[in-house]
């Protein structure tokens, strides 16, 4: 899983960006900054071992038996499902009830296997020993601007080839356009509307074909490329067809609402199934599904399951976009508020962006909240417990934020439904 060694590898580049830029503006000043990129890799290493480390001692603690190695279908039997688990030794295990959470892989571009020097996936983006002079990313998504975040703030020059001609499209446009922006200014380059054409990776680095927005031919040349354009769900080895397990043609796991398989007793969740590929997505499912086992009623909402992408400025959305209500029909009210008039964020040296409620028009029932600016990963939670107690937009905006605090931004933007700010 990228998703903290990402977040440990973020936290220091920001810190190196804000000594190296930032810091002077607060009356510090900084000589002999310096980078020690080995040092910054192995405290994300230390920081991924506690997590793993932790995950070790809650299997110990609920008595759990942990085998490492990978798992695969044998066969059906009266007995349950047989596992294979390939490791250290070979176990077998059987088990009526089965839940596969296996994940996903990066998908690589035809033509450019990963070989994690040149071409790296997310995983080998996570290991580059020394800044590249120059890195491309190819895709503009989660990870590709998550990780063009952390090599253009240590210093390398980054472009993003995007084959869409809009800049994060599952993002409400009016948020997108507001982290554009602030993406621009901070020198990273965005490259919309392309097509990738032959890539051709040798001593000297990465050669990169490329069509821009106007048609023209362009070549890239540079010393790293991260390819992230997506993933794929992982049911390679997993013997699907040995039970007859069904997959789709992506090669996902087909369940139901309620991560069923088509097999009594096999559930799937996460990555490996239908839906956002979400770490707490999978969590929500993981819940639900041992609830279902043990009888009970495991429920998850699928309509609020928020979504935050860790650059600087940080986004974070839950619900339905401006143009998915626009597209769908439905009545509704915005209001925004800017962190340029929220005190804390001005104490902090951090405007950039704003937050943006979308409510309906007649009930003012809360249909999407969408934000752009410093940590508004944690301001986002807020949003997610208003909608999933169904809460109209006056319901936040009636009540007490703390002074000063960035979800104020929250309250004011909830205000601005009805166009109603206090302090803009
Ligand atoms: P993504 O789906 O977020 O973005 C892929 C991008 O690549 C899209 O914009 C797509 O249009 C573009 N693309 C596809 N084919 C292309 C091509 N041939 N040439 C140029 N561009 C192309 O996928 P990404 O960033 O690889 O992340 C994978 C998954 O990992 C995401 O679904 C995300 O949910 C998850 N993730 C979540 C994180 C978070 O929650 N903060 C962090 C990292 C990953």
């Amino acid at each position: 899983m990228g998703c903290i060694p990402s977040k440990a590898l973020l936290q220091s580049s920001e810190h190196y960006e804000h000594a190296g830029k930032h810091f002077a503006e607060h009356g510090i000043e900084v000589k002999g900054l310096g980078l020690d990129v080995g040092k910054m890799l192995a405290r994300k290493d230390a920081v991924v071992k506690q997590n793993n480390d932790g995950i070790l001692y809650l299997f110990k603690k609920n008595k759990i038996t942990f085998f490492h190695g990978r798992g695969a279908f044998v066969k059906a039997s009266d007995a349950g499902y047989e596992i294979k688990v390939t490791g250290a030794a070979e176990e077998s295990i059987v088990g009526k009830q089965i839940i596969v959470a296996t994940g996903s892989n990066a998908r690589a571009l035809p033509g450019a296997p990963f070989d994690e020097e040149n071409i790296l996936s997310n995983d080998g983006a996570l290991r580059i020993g020394a800044v590249p002079k120059k890195l491309a990313l190819i895709g503009s998504g989660v990870i590709g601007l998550e990780m063009g975040s952390v090599w253009r703030r240590l210093g390398a020059e980054v472009t993003v080839l995007e084959a869409l001609p809009t800049f994060l499209g599952a993002v409400d446009e009016q948020i997108a356009k507001e982290a554009k922006k602030a993406f621009d200014k901070q020198g990273l380059k965005i490259e919309l509307g392309v097509k990738v054409g032959e890539i051709n990776s040798g001593k000297k680095g990465v050669s990169i074909a490329w069509t821009n927005a106007k048609g023209e031919a362009q070549t890239l040349e540079v010393d790293k490329l991260i390819v992230s354009i997506g993933r794929v769900p992982n049911t390679i080895g997993l013997d699907a067809e040995a039970v007859g397990l069904k997959l789709d043609d992506r090669g996902a796991i087909v369940v139901d609402d309620e991560c069923k398989t088509n097999l009594p007793g096999v559930w799937a969740i996460g990555d490996v199934v239908r839906g956002p590929m979400l770490a707490h997505k999978a969590e929500e499912e993981g819940v639900a599904v041992a609830e279902r086992i043990a009888g009970q009623h495991g429920h998850v909402n699928f309509n609020t399951i928020p979504w935050v992408i860790y650059t600087s400025p940080e986004i974070a959305w839950v619900g339905q976009t401006e143009q998915q209500l626009k597209a769908s029909g439905r009545a509704y009210k915005a209001g925004t508020f800017p962190f340029l008039a929220n005190g804390r964020a001005r104490a902090l040296g951090d405007t950039t962006g704003m937050v943006k409620f979308l409510a309906d028009a007649a009930t003012d029932e809360i249909l999407g909240v969408h934000m752009v600016g410093p940590q508004v990963s944690e301001l986002i939670s807020e949003a997610v417990v208003a909608m999933e107690f169904k809460a109209s937009s006056e319901d936040i905006a009636r009540i007490c934020h703390a002074h000063p605090s960035l979800s104020e931004a929250t309250k004011e933007a909830a205000l601005a439904v009805d166009k109603r700010t206090l302090n803009f």
